[in-house]
């Protein structure tokens, strides 16, 4: 039967890991046919599709200098565009922009415009093109108003290098970045992350373990440089997430807060499909944000499945209603401000 065909494209790891094949079977329940779409076989065979959900960020990575992945990124691309009644989750144009920590940092810094009732930012950064002299990159952390500790994230934000970080104490370790990178002010939140997971118009907040606090201002402390995965994992236990003095209480983030920054970013992106990192600055109890990620793992929020087959159901009545139509083919509203960079 047509009209409740949707086609999943993802890599095997994330296949594996949202368990895609009990998700097939709990919507075939609900009468939602799930199909595995291989991007290395032609798609017109595939399909036809009423929806098409993926998460091709390694592809779209890879592609920058892989002509193969170039190819199959062209091929799904020409798909989409001869199939614009399939709507796409999420649209490629949006997703592409959070790959490049450049460009969704700039989106994270105009959320304190945009929810200025709600006391949520992100914390002040600096982009840093190529390698340059200590001295600029000093007067620009001074310039735009970061502090020390800082913590340096490589630009591209997918793929295990990705995740390797530092966290620097001095002018003198600036030395230590590695550009092309993102500079920020590191924010003390008594070592806990919290996850907004957000699927369609629904989202959900799960509590990780997270980076511990450390004294404000610049010390003579060497570079630490860990991987992100120790620190923010569900199981990551280390010494740079274990509080050294008993931290009273903070506060939970405003369950009100967090429905607007989830609203915000949902129709900012135009995506369905994504997760946004928050933590509480241990002073101030302001939300600061510091990533968003695309179709995240959702681990810890058990009604993932009912969720997403939800959203699937809105958008496949959507198109019902509205006729052929691309539901999904909404392009990010972001315009591009002027940030600070090196
Ligand atoms: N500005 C900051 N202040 C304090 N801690 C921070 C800051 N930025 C990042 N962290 C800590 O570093 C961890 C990793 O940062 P971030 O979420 O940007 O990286 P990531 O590797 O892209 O994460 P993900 O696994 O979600 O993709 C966070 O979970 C948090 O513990
Ligand atoms: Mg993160």
């Amino acid at each position: 039967m047509s009209g409740r065909r949707v086609g999943f494209c993802l890599s095997e790891k994330k296949r594996r890991r949202m368990n895609l094949d009990a998700f097939a079977e709990f919507c075939a329940g609900h009468g939602v046919e799930v199909v595995k779409i291989d991007l290395t076989q032609p798609l017109v065979p595939q399909g036809p599709f009423d929806v098409i959900i993926h998460k091709l960020s390694d592809v779209i990575v890879e592609a920058e200098h892989d002509s193969q992945s170039q190819q199959l990124l062209a091929n799904f691309q020409n798909y989409v565009s001869a199939h614009p009644s399939t709507a796409l989750l999420d649209p490629l144009p949006a997703m592409t922009q959070l790959l490049d920590r450049f460009a969704s940092y700039r989106i994270m810094s105009k959320l304190h415009n945009s929810l200025r009732d709600w006391r949520i930012c992100s914390p002040p950064y600096l982009e840093i093109y190529s390698a340059t002299d200590l001295s600029s990159i000093h007067q620009a952390v001074m310039s735009q108003g970061l502090s020390f500790p800082l913590i340096c994230k490589t630009r591209v934000a997918h793929g295990s290098l990705s995740h390797e970080m530092s966290l620097i104490f001095s002018v003198g370790s600036l030395a230590d970045v590695h550009p092309p990178c993102v500079l920020q002010s590191f924010v003390n939140h008594g070592a806990i992350l919290h996850k907004v997971f957000v699927v369609g118009d629904r989202h959900f907040c799960v509590e990780r373990p997270s980076l511990k606090n450390f004294p404000s201002g610049p010390c003579d402390r060497k570079t630490i440089f860990f991987n992100s995965h120790q620190v923010s994992k569900p199981e990551s236990s280390s010494d740079l997430t274990s509080l050294d003095e008993q931290m009273p209480r903070l506060p939970l983030p405003s369950s009100e807060a967090v429905a607007a920054l989830a609203r915000e970013l949902r129709a900012q992106l135009g995506m369905a499909l994504f997760g946004v990192d928050v933590i509480i600055n241990i002073h101030t109890h302001t939300l600061s944000v510091i990533d968003i990620n695309i179709f995240p793992g959702y681990e810890g929020v058990p009604q993932f499945f009912s969720s997403l087959l939800s959203h699937i159901e809105s958008v496949l009545d959507k198109q019902t209603s509205a006729g052929p139509q691309a539901t999904g083919s909404l392009e990010s509203t972001h315009t591009t401000g002027g940030p600070s960079a090196v």
